[in-house]
């Protein structure tokens, strides 16, 4: 009943819509938020509208008017062009198709922010992008499948979604790339349902002899699954193991289904809907440290999983205001000039938050910060968090952590665990991305030479920006015969080492004409060690580093840099929400990507004075 009093109200609230300019029918509302919404023909979507609309009722000075497509991008591409006119303030949007509405998102994006849920667009011309990480839900059926089969010989059939859908391609590829090694799993035959119960029902019943002699099938979402499942009742076979996506609540929900041992899995993919208002609300009230993206967490359901998943909820604890949070925080070290501004926002911002922080600095061992998060654990501190020095080698105090109760957040950097719900939360920068566009715009600075000789100066061994700096760098340049990278040594993050490594390179190199080093620091280490040998750092040869701290700025005003890219490390404000939702009893994001830009030394002038680190 009650869900379809919320569904009469969104209709409601669509005619209303497309009859009238929307107007604020009260004094007391300040903010109008208009969803522009795919298609209301999925259940997920439904649930998406409904979690917006109940979210927003917490927030009695906003008004949310929404517009659906019917599944058509045109339609979208006038939706939201009629929400604009209509005076919403911001806007929410779950495409239809990403790239074709990718135009109308940047025009809107250019009077009013813009929250894009679900499928990401081209580029980054938008506030926020909030979704779950497709591939690795297509990996977590995969290891599921894995898992059940153990050495049996097992085939497998999939359901997707809409054949061109990007969720879709992104699942297929995660699922993929978990089994392709596997000798004993057969992926039989794939086909596509669009999302629909019914059409995966028709499916399964038009080719139920190849259904009934697979052992696993595989479906997009839960309501495929479902359809699956009622051609298989039909036809009377109840010996398959039917895996769906979505884990939505209520009675046809893949919670339930699962509950009632008709999915043996699924694997949760939450709408996003209620992380979409309250963000909204944050850009609205102009909140400090925003992101650009939100990973939301998915997870494995299966029977004896779903009693674990509730009893992990974050419950709102009854704390008073008067019980301060206290958040054990363990840095990894002073070895930059980024990290001496990431300490002092982490300072900064508990103070301002009135959170109780005990600081550890482990001084580039990880030995030691494995002690400092013991001592967190020992102080029984509310929420853990660090910026992990190398990506493996944590599980153990991790599930320590776990074991005592103590969320864990990763600030700045990843982890590789074996169990992924030892990390709550990660707040971190999107490094494969900063890589790609120091050389988007190495090449695009060098497009008229035929021979660019690059050398690489990395970050520490084994830290993931280190990893994934070199290698969003890399495939971008290794589409390019004209451009090579003749040599690479790491440099630690360190201003000194990068001198050290550049002074070798210049030893051994007759002729070199870019560097690309993964920080600032050790760029500017670099640019001593050119000009020493004699040359001209910044013409004799290009610089483009990451970070985007201040000393960079001045060298790039003075010619002698070249470009920076960002890298915010500006995240204590974020981390102080995470804690205080967490502590509040929401449950967190997987991962919070920052917001970045590339700074050419064009522009330094223009941008230095509102540098703040
Ligand atoms: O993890 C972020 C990196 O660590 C910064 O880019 C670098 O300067 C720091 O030391």
């Amino acid at each position: 009943m009650k869900k379809l009093l919320v569904i009469g109200a969104l209709f409601l609230l669509t005619a209303l819509f497309f009859s009238c300019s929307f107007e604020r029918e009260s004094t007391d509302i300040q903010y109008l938020i208009g969803v522009a919404q795919a298609n209301l023909s999925e259940p997920w979507r439904e649930v998406m509208n409904t979690e917006i609309l109940e979210t927003a009722k917490s927030y009695p000075n906003v008004r949310v008017v929404f517009a659906n497509a019917g599944n058509s991008w045109e339609k979208q591409e006038a939706d939201i062009d009629k929400l604009i006119r209509s005076g919403i303030d911001l806007l929410i949007v779950s495409p239809v198709e990403s790239r074709e509405i990718t135009p109308a998102i940047g025009r809107a994006h250019s009077l009013i922010p813009v929250i894009v849920i679900d499928k990401a667009i081209e580029g980054y011309d938008y506030s926020l992008f909030i979704g779950v990480d497709n591939f690795l839900v297509g990996k977590q059926a995969g290891r599921f499948i894995k898992r059940q089969a153990g050495s049996d010989e097992i085939k497998v059939i999939e359901i997707t979604g809409s054949a061109d859908s990007l969720p879709v391609a992104e699942r297929m590829h995660g699922f993929r790339e978990e089994l392709v090694e596997l000798e004993n799993i057969h992926l039989i035959e794939s086909y596509s349902a669009d999302w629909l119960r019914d059409k995966a029902q028709d499916i399964t019943t038009e080719n139920i002899d190849l259904f009934s002699g697979s052992d696993v099938v595989f479906a997009h979402n839960d309501a495929m699954a479902f359809g699956v499942y009622r051609a298989f009742a039909e036809a009377g076979i109840n010996d398959k193991i039917i895996i769906g996506i979505d884990g939505l609540t209520g009675p046809e929900g893949g919670l339930a289904l699962v509950q009632a041992g008709i999915l043996e899995a699924t694997i949760t993919c939450p709408t996003g809907g209620t992380e979409a208002v309250n963000r909204a609300m944050d850009i609205l009230s102009e909140r400090d440290g925003l992101p650009k993206k939100i990973f939301l967490r998915s997870s494995l359901m299966t029977q004896s999983t779903l009693k674990e998943h509730y009893a992990r909820l974050p419950r709102n604890t009854g704390r008073t205001p008067e019980d301060p949070i206290v958040l054990g925080f363990a840095q990894l070290g002073s070895e930059s000039t980024w990290r001496e501004a990431n300490t002092k926002s982490i300072i900064s911002a508990a103070e301002e938050s009135g959170i109780t922080l005990l600081f550890e600095n482990a001084e580039l061992n990880q030995g030691k910060q494995i002690a400092a998060i013991r001592s967190f654990i020992e102080a029984e501190v509310d929420v853990i968090a660090f910026a992990p020095i190398v990506s493996t080698g944590w599980d153990d105090v991790l599930k320590e952590a776990k074991a005592a109760g103590i969320p864990v957040i990763c600030s700045d950097r990843t982890v590789e665990v074996a169990d992924e719900t030892l990390v709550t939360t990660y707040l971190v920068a999107d490094f494969i991305e900063e890589g790609r566009r120091a050389a988007v715009w190495l090449v695009d600075e060098t497009r008229n030479r035929d021979d660019v000789r690059i050398v690489e100066i990395g970050g520490l061994v084994g830290s993931t920006p280190a990893i994934d700096r070199a290698n969003g760098f890399a495939d971008f340049i290794d589409r390019f015969d004209t451009h090579q990278i003749i040599d690479s040594e790491p440099g630690d993050f360190i201003r000194n080492l990068g001198y050290d490594v550049m002074t070798r390179f210049l030893l051994r190199h007759e002729r070199i004409d870019a560097v690309y080093a993964h920080n600032d620091d050790m760029a500017l280490g670099a640019i001593r060690a050119i000009e020493e040998a004699g040359l001209e750092p910044g013409s004799d040869i290009l610089i483009v580093s990451i970070d985007g701290v201040k000393d960079a700025f001045q060298a790039m005003k003075k010619g002698k840099l070249n470009c920076t890219v960002e890298c915010s490390p500006l995240l204590g404000p974020q981390l102080m929400k995470a804690v205080q939702d967490y502590v509040n009893g929401e449950e967190l994001p997987l991962r919070i990507i920052t917001e970045e830009g590339v700074f050419p030394m064009e522009v330094a002038k223009e941008f230095f004075s509102s540098r703040l680190y």
